[in-house]
């Protein structure tokens, strides 16, 4: 295995996206002076796929050192690709997953992994025949004030959490109005609360039971969107922590109020949140005084390619780049197929406790899909 890894991204609206964040300078910050400095040292784009010709001359523009198909298969079988990159709709991740291992590729999938319980047993058992290893894209995980929060987690300056409080919220009908596969191919269960329900099992470790409830709003009717688009859920950790996640994808947006993703951890020792697109992080100091950062403008150019709110360039090129590390050194990483899988099965048991009022053990599915215990 070279040093560069290459990675070959299907998919190119989002995926369009990690080609510039791997393979173009990071560009100057306002005021500052220019620089060539990336975003990653060790791995580059190297092919892109999507079946739609016009979104590949979009990609094309902005980097055209890139190879180009419409044919994933001719993607998996380039030697230069040592990673496929899967940013198609959520209802294909599984077969694009399944297809890149029996490639011999390792895989980046961007949230959710998959929706449905056939596709996860169908990855699982894949992965079995192989030794490639994945990386699920949970991008949140990677954006700055999020990071900042782990560490402070890590050095034990939050003591032990007690709740965990996180919530995707965000207005979608320009999302419906591109992508219409998100109306009735797939759950806001997977497409949203995939991240608050991410960064819970994060903290909190293995999840015992979920409770929730669902309903569906104006702007989903109107759309005639097939699932819950308001989530509500309590959740309970194998260790008795509690987490509450919350998704809202038809609401009036009031950003002061609540940022569009938000995690409050509230431990023993002390209370932190982090915000998403705001970047800011808020932290209890020792003598009980709130400490602040806001970190926006200072890491917009690495995070928004210079927008102020965009596109996820900082936190796709810091998964990749993680991950490639990962591959390199041999050292574990997460949140990988297992753990990715395991998060899948507490998705799915929030779809199946707001589908009947009844609160849903996750063993239970973890046992459907072959998983024999729980990760971590
Ligand atoms: N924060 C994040 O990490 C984040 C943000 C947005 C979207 N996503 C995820 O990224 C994925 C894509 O979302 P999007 O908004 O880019 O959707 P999109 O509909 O804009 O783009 C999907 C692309 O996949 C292409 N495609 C579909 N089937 C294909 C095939 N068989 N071969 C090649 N190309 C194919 C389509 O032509 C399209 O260009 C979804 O799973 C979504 O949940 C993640």
């Amino acid at each position: 295995m070279s040093t560069t890894l290459g990675v070959g991204v299907v998919g190119l609206h989002e995926g369009r996206t990690l080609l510039v964040a791997l393979n173009h300078p990071i560009p100057p910050t306002v005021g500052l002076p220019a620089g060539d400095q990336r975003r990653v040292s060790s791995v580059r784009a190297v092919a892109g796929c999507d079946q739609d010709a016009e979104k590949i001359e979009r990609a094309r523009r902005d980097c055209p050192e890139v190879f180009y198909t419409t044919d994933y298969e001719t993607l998996l079988q380039r030697s230069d690709v040592d990673i496929v990159a899967i940013y198609t709709p959520d209802a294909l991740h599984g077969e694009h997953i399944v297809q890149a291992f029996q490639a011999g590729k390792h895989v980046i999938c961007t949230k959710p992994l998959i929706n449905s319980m056939d596709d996860a047993r169908r990855v699982w058992q894949a992965s079995k025949r192989g030794e490639r290893k994945l990386l699920v894209g949970q991008s949140t995980r990677f954006f700055e004030s999020f990071r900042r929060q782990r560490i402070a987690y890590e050095r034990g300056e939050l003591g032990t959490i007690e709740l965990a409080d996180a919530h995707y919220i965000h207005r979608m009908d320009w999302y419906y109005d591109k992508s219409l596969w998100a109306t009735t191919t797939t759950d806001w269960v997977f497409l949203g609360l995939s991240h608050p329900l991410d960064l819970i099992r994060w903290y909190l470790g293995p999840i015992e039971q979920v409770q929730a409830i669902g309903s569906r709003s104006a702007l989903a009717q109107e759309y005639g969107v097939k699932s819950f688009d308001i989530y509500c859920v309590n959740v309970i950790a194998r260790s008795s922590q509690l987490g509450r996640a919350m998704g809202h994808y038809g609401l009036h947006e009031l950003p002061s109020a609540r940022n569009a993703i938000e995690l409050t951890l509230f431990g023993s020792q002390g209370t932190s949140l982090a915000q998403y697109h705001d970047m800011r992080y808020f932290q209890t100091a020792p003598d009980g005084t709130e400490i602040q950062y806001d970190l926006l403008y200072q890491n917009r150019a690495y995070y928004f390619n210079n927008e102020v709110h965009g596109m996820h360039y900082g936190e796709f090129a810091n998964y990749t780049q993680y991950f490639a590390d990962a591959l390199l050194s041999g050292e574990s990483y997460g949140p990988d197929l297992l753990e990715g899988l395991e998060t899948f099965c507490i998705m799915e048991a929030v779809r199946q406790s707001a589908a009947t009022g009844q609160p849903v053990h996750v063993a239970p599915l973890l046992g459907e899909v072959g998983l024999e215990r729980a990760h971590g």
